[in-house]
């Protein structure tokens, strides 16, 4: 079983340098299920070299399509898919394999998928998505632990979409279906996401007519199959990321940036680091912080996640560990999962003092001295807040479950030491 093994700085700042922040894991994943909407192949770059991507590439490889990789580069040919099957073994470990059902629905008539799995930080249901295709003519039937859905006789039909909760594969996966639907299609209540612009936005490119990604009601035109015509899309950097380093550098660097970043999509944690006393300076396409180390210098805050533009639920649980270091009483209130907050008890574990209030909220009282500890990653956020942790912890971690850690970041260890971690992968 490998882990992850971690010499603490004993809350000192002494890291620093600069990391370049990789392709979004939650916008290339949805760009490959988008491969499945074309007549031709889909060339990306900038995608990142994570499990989920191999993932969701195995699932088109192993239905039929062809799929080359290399240094970031990803050429996808899903036009010769034979299966309308998502491979079982990985589908139901995998959420994201859920946003393949809509253009699976749009070019094939027909989607089988069992319950899509994931991470444990909540029920994860998507009865959204069922209702969805209903409403747009398909016939949905549960065999067993699978779902049957098959589009009417002539394909998808246009519909109107109001989401009684904001959703983002949600929404990805209707704009997505609605492509090649006969007919106008409306998502009303659309999560507003920068990977759902940046995913319109490659399919307009690609011949597609979508109207208002990015705002709460999203206008889609069916058409035909899209061709990309050879033109190379770039998969926008990855915010979530680049937020969890900004939050290690704000505990632990001298100064520490990250490149290759939009600042625009990362305002709501930047806004909350400066409020809560972190030096920040923003450039272009670049963040710089430095830890403030004063007796006190950082003061607590209260948080609640929201879709975007509001603070990101998968920044809560690094940001939990940086609240542990500010003075006084913050709440952490995490409005979009319910089982999100399970990891603050190993940080108790490690000397946090943080106290569940209900599922949904945690105070936590800072600041307080972390210890290493023995932890397991319960999924791939929670898992990149233990390493943060565990960096500024007095004493050794060791992180297991380091394949939840792989999920969502590249070269995890790698990138670390290169900014002065003391960090191993061992077996
Ligand atoms: C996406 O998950 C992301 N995953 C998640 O990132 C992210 O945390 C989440 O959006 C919120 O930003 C991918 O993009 C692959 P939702 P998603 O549908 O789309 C409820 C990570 O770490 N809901 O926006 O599955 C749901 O229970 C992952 O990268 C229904 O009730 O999340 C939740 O309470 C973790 N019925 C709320 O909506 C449904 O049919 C928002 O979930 C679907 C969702």
């Amino acid at each position: 079983m490998s882990y992850l093994s971690i010499k603490g700085l004993s809350g000192k700042a002494t890291i620093g340098g600069t990391v370049k922040i990789v392709g979004a894991k939650n916008a290339a994943l949805k760009a490959i299920a988008a491969s499945i909407l074309f007549r031709s192949p889909l060339l990306l770059d900038n995608v990142p070299d994570i499990e989920d991507v191999s993932r969701m590439l195995e699932i088109i490889r192993t239905m039929g399509g062809s799929v080359s990789v290399a240094s970031h580069k990803a050429t996808i040919d899903a036009s010769t898919l034979s299966s309308t099957t998502l491979t079982p073994e990985i589908s139901k470990r995998l959420r994201s394999s859920i946003v393949l059902t809509g253009p699976m629905l749009a070019r094939h008539g027909l989607v089988r998928f069992p319950h899509p799995g994931g991470c444990v930080i909540g029920e994860r249901p998507i009865d959204l998505f069922v209702e969805g295709f209903i409403k747009m003519g398909a016939k949905v039937k549960k065999v067993g632990k699978f779902y049957h859905v098959a589009a009417p006789k002539g394909g998808l039909r246009g519909g109107e979409l109001f989401f009684r909760t904001q959703s983002v594969t949600g929404t990805e996966t209707f704009m997505m279906a609605a492509v090649l639907s006969r007919g106008v299609t409306t998502i009303k209540n659309a999560a507003m996401e920068p990977e759902i612009v940046w995913l319109a936005d490659l399919l307009n490119a690609s011949g597609a007519k979508i109207a208002g990604a990015g705002t709460p009601t999203v206008t889609i035109t069916g058409v035909q199959l899209l061709d990309a015509k050879k033109k190379v899309f770039t998969v926008i950097p990855d915010r979530i990321e680049a937020g969890s380093f900004l939050i290690l550098g704000a505990l632990a660097a001298k100064k520490l940036t990250v490149t290759n970043v939009i600042p625009e999509h990362l305002e709501s944690l930047t806004e909350l680091l400066t409020y809560t006393g972190t030096k920040i300076s923003t450039t272009k396409n670049s963040i710089t912080v430095s830890a403030n180390k004063k007796k006190g210098g950082l003061c607590a805050v209260n948080i609640r996640t929201h879709e975007y533009p509001g603070f990101p639920t998968d920044l809560q649980a690094p940001m939990v560990v940086y609240l542990t270091q500010a003075e006084g009483e913050s709440l952490m209130f995490e409005t979009i999962f319910e089982g999100r907050l399970n990891f603050t008890e190993s940080l108790n574990r490690m000397g946090a003092n943080i106290s569940m209030m209900d599922p949904h909220r945690v105070i936590i009282r800072g600041s307080t001295t972390i210890k290493g500890s023995h932890l397991e990653s319960p999924d791939l956020r929670a898992g990149l807040a233990f390493v943060i942790a565990a960096i500024i912890a007095k004493g050794e971690s060791k992180i297991y479950n380091v394949y939840n850690i792989d999920r969502g970041y590249e070269r995890i260890e790698e990138r670390l030491r290169s900014i002065g971690v003391c960090i191993e992968r061992k077996e």
